[in-house]
Order: C-alpha cells, then sequence, then structure tokens
C-alpha cells in the first residue's frame, strides 16, 4: 500500500499505491514542507507576533510537517498547539525507515503516541494526532493555521472543492491563513468565493506558484 521513495533532495517521501500519489514533491520532501507549511504558513503568524499558535494539518502522514513545527516553536520560543488529520496512518516500518530527524528521538515518540489524545512534546508543542475523515470531521475548535496537504486534485477532488472548504474556512480564526502548495485556477476562485484574500507566493524549488489564503 505504501512505499519508500528518495526524492531529489536526498529526503525520503512515500508513494501510496491507493491514491497512486506521493506523499510530497519528488523534488525535495523537505525542501517542499519548509518552503510551503513552516516559511509560508507558521513563519507568517510569527511574524505578526503571535506567541500561542494553532495548527491545524490535514494530512499528518509521515510527520515531518509536524516535526518541523515543534523544531521551529523550539528555537522561536513560541507555543503551538497542533491538530493534524489522517484517515490511514503511515505504516510503522515505513516510519521506521524515514531519514528525516535519524538522532532524535522524539519524532519517533510521536509516532508512537497514541491517536485522538492530546500529548505533550515538549513545554512549548502539544499535539493530537486525529485518525479520522477530514471530509465528515466536526472542528471542535478554531485554528490560526491550516496546513492543507491533500493529495491533488486529480487524486481526490472532493478535497478541493466548496462544501469542505467552507467548514475549514469557519474553522479558522479571523486572520487565519490557509497554505497549501497547490496553485489550480478553479480552486482558486473556490477560496475567493468562499471570502478568502489570495496571496501567491513562489512554489518550493522549480515550482511557480504556490497559495497562501487569508482569513479577511
Ligand atoms: C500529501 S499526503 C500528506 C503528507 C504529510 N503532510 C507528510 O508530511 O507526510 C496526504 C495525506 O492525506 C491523507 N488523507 C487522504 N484523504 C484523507 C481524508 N479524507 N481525511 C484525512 N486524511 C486524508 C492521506 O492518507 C495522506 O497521508
Amino acid at each position: 500500500m505504501q512505499e519508500l521513495v528518495t526524492s531529489q533532495d536526498g529526503s525520503h517521501t512515500v508513494f501510496s499505491q491507493k491514491y497512486n500519489a506521493h506523499y510530497h514533491s519528488i523534488y525535495g520532501a523537505l525542501e517542499e514542507s519548509i518552503h510551503v507549511f513552516i516559511i509560508s504558513g507558521l513563519y507568517y503568524k510569527v511574524r505578526h507576533h503571535y506567541k500561542h499558535i494553532s495548527v491545524f494539518e490535514m494530512g499528518f502522514g509521515t510527520g515531518l510537517n509536524a516535526f518541523l513545527t515543534y523544531q521551529e516553536c523550539e528555537r522561536l520560543n513560541v507555543r503551538v498547539s497542533y491538530t493534524g488529520i489522517e484517515t490511514d496512518p503511515v505504516d510503522s516500518t515505513i516510519l521506521d525507515e524515514l531519514n528525516y530527524f535519524p538522532d532524535d528521538p522524539l519524532f519517533s515518540s510521536m509516532h508512537q503516541s497514541v491517536w485522538d489524545t492530546r500529548h505533550d512534546l515538549s513545554d512549548l508543542f502539544d499535539y493530537k494526532k486525529v485518525n479520522a475523515d477530514v471530509m465528515t470531521y466536526d472542528f471542535d475548535q478554531k485554528y490560526d493555521v491550516i496546513y492543507y496537504d491533500a493529495f491533488a486534485p486529480q487524486c481526490q477532488g472532493q478535497l478541493w472543492e466548496a462544501p469542505l472548504h467552507q467548514k475549514i474556512y469557519d474553522a479558522l480564526n479571523p486572520y487565519g491563513v490557509l497554505v497549501t502548495y497547490c496553485a489550480k485556477g478553479a480552486f482558486k476562485r473556490m477560496l475567493r468565493s468562499l471570502g478568502y484574500k489570495l496571496e501567491s507566493l513562489n512554489g518550493p524549488g522549480k515550482k511557480r506558484e504556490m497559495i497562501r489564503a487569508i482569513k479577511a
């Protein structure tokens, strides 16, 4: 069902046979995560002087975005409460092989922790891995940042359409942001129709564009 693959920057990604798609850009998994989610999402709120940031990730997957966020909150001394949703947790044999943070036992401890329960990874970072389908998930709190890391629209069309995105918009705090690697025209038009103000940013590597959507 899932296979380990090395992307062009040397970092691993996973190939999902179920969705016939990679979890990250094959040109650079780590590069993409840092650029799209950390720099364009988390830092946006840090730059606006937020000291406690709530993050929701659609598609927890390998936990790469979650752990990078933990590392940044330690480095920048900001608090983060993180929630990541996932229907199909990555197999433990693959998680054990990932080359992201080889010397950090906290990465394995995050993966071994119980789902659907909030845990502290440190004094600054708490997280909850939710084993559920985002389509039917009832958001029980509001967030400052959404890392929108679903498989591409050609794999999972419904995840890029208005009914789900209205629910996500409603789950954002005022001035909250959604960041994603996808910059398809129809997706951008739909986000604007929900009330977002859109910023087109340079994508990771050679990718021309990515999106930051701000709840005005
Ligand atoms: C592009 S990958 C995410 C990669 C992940 N952020 C990482 O860093 O490894 C998309 C993820 O969304 C999950 N997914 C697919 N459909 C979902 C749904 N309806 N609800 C929740 N998760 C879903 C997949 O199983 C997959 O792990």
